[in-house]
């Protein structure tokens, strides 16, 4: 039998991102490879109506993929709507018959929509807490059947700062974050007896094209006609306790590898908050 790699302690393992063509899946997606696990990926690749900021195209997830498979690890990617829970399972387990198995799953894809309370129309509302939240659900729902026939498997919901506390502004972005963290804490209490780890991150500001636009500088800085990044910066730094105004990606990612490691067994049902210390003023 040959030596286990310890540089590569996911090797034989098969991680799923949803929402992994840019942004912090992208950044999931290579680390996890670059530690031995094959890839899956999928994205919406268009636009949502509701969403007022462009969301990755085709282009970004095939580029996504290309720099998994520069790792040396295989990559399956495909257009998927998390909306769609026919479209997940049928994604989740075509993975399975490829790649072998369903180690890991990231919930990933979300998106969010700026508007207040008094005028948020229905489908701005549905469609951040169909993707956001449902889309969730669905990925886990697809997952779970076969980490729990495994006896083993991670799972990882991504929720958001804007899950412990809110914000005006964002009225469906924060009750999706917050829905994240009770369905992961569900899901981990049914799962716990299979080998099967469900926890959430909730993240601060990230550096990634859903803060950096248009829509969201002008929540930031409704005094400014156009405002630019140096303009919201201390308004988003204000966000944290640490005077940093955003967090890279790959700070999120360091705790989807912390949970998915063999250290992190019997964590679930947990929650991480990689958020410049905004939790040091929100949870206990
Ligand atoms: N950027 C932040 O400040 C921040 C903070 C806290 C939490 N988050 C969360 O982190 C996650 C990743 O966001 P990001 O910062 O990388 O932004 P991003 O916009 O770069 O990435 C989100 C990805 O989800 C995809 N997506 C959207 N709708 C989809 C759908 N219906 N089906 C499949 N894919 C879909 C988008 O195309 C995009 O590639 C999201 O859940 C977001 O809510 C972000």
């Amino acid at each position: 039998m040959s030596e286990a790699d310890p540089s590569l302690p996911l090797q034989g393992q098969a991680a799923i991102i949803t929402g992994g063509a840019r942004g912090q899946g992208r950044s999931h997606a290579l680390e996890l490879a670059r530690l031995g696990a094959d890839v899956a990926l999928c994205d919406l690749c268009e636009d949502v109506a509701t969403v007022g900021y462009p969301l990755a195209t085709r282009d970004d997830l095939a580029e996504t993929a290309e720099l998994v498979e520069a790792t040396g690890r295989r990559c399956v990617s495909e257009v998927v709507d998390v909306r769609d829970l026919g479209s997940v399972i049928a994604f989740v387990d075509e993975v399975k018959a490829s790649l072998g198995s369903v180690d890991i799953m990231v919930a990933n894809a979300g998106v969010t929509a700026i508007g207040s309370i008094c005028d948020m129309d229905a489908a701005q509302w549905g469609n951040v807490i169909d993707i956001n939240l449902t889309g969730v659900f669905n990925a886990i729902r697809a997952a779970a059947p076969h980490m729990r026939s495994q006896r083993s498997g991670r799972i990882i919901g991504i929720s958001s700062m804007m899950g412990r506390t809110s914000q005006p502004g964002i009225p469906a972005y924060t009750a999706s974050k917050w829905g994240v963290i009770g369905l992961c804490k569900s899901a981990a209490y049914e799962l716990a007896g299979f080998g099967v780890t469900v926890n959430a991150i909730a993240p601060g500001n990230v550096s990634t094209p859903m803060i950096h636009n248009e829509e969201l500088y002008r929540l930031m800085r409704p005094d400014l006609e156009h405002a630019t990044k140096d303009d919201v910066a201390p308004v988003m730094a204000g966000l944290h306790v640490q005077p940093v105004p955003w967090l890279e990606p790959e700070e999120v990612t360091a705790a989807v590898v912390y949970l998915v490691s063999a250290g992190a067994r019997h964590i679930t049902g947990s929650v991480i908050d990689v958020d410049a210390g905004a939790s040091a003023r929100f949870t206990a």
